[in-house]
């Protein structure tokens, strides 16, 4: 398993899948990972012969009243699990990285981002899908698998997808009998 925290990285390890004709799923988490979590990598398997996983905890998609610094986080613990897993890739880029200085762009998702969390916490579904949309971009990956407990996010997930013609499939995935 490698762990990657740049773009050079990156791009040469999904380079390197790719000219190895493997398709590339990816599962995108903020870490702290727990059963959900796991059961969306060994779905991603299914789907692909090899499986990235995105750790990042996306400031943009918290409100400022929400207290980011105290998000859970088990880096070492999160590696373990991923390992067992089989992971091949694991993503984690810090946040000067995914949005350097002078970071201007974001997606704004009307229709399905709209009441439910959409309405409780406003501006949350734009980081969402602007993070989304740049781990698809980042890794290029074939396939991305989300979980249904997280209905909403889904929905303005395959949204943006459609909308903005992404190269991607979204498979969602059940975890309702996990823990998450
Ligand atoms: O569901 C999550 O953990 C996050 O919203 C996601 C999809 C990883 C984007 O930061």
């Amino acid at each position: 398993m490698r762990v990657i925290r740049d773009f050079a990285a990156l791009r040469a390890a999904t380079a390197a899948c790719r000219m190895a004709g493997q398709r590339l799923a990816l599962v995108p988490t903020m870490g702290a990972l727990h059963e959900g979590h796991l059961a969306l990598v060994t779905e991603a398997r299914r789907h692909a012969e090899a499986v990235v996983v995105s750790i990042f905890v996306n400031p943009l998609q918290f409100l400022p009243t929400e207290d980011l610094a105290r998000y859970p986080r088990d880096e070492d613990g999160d590696l373990r699990k991923l390992e067992s897993l089989g992971t091949d890739l694991v993503w984690m880029p810090d946040v000067a990285t995914m949005y350097p200085p002078g970071a201007a762009t974001t997606i704004e998702v009307t229709g399905p981002a709209q009441g439910f969390e959409g309405t409780a916490r406003p501006g949350h579904f734009r980081g969402v899908a602007t993070v989304c949309t740049k781990l698809f971009s980042q890794t290029g990956a074939d396939v991305a698998v989300f979980g249904e407990k997280d209905w909403q996010q889904l929905q303005v997930v395959k949204r943006v997808v459609a909308d903005l013609d992404l190269p991607i499939r979204i498979i969602p995935h059940d975890t309702s009998a996990l823990n998450g």
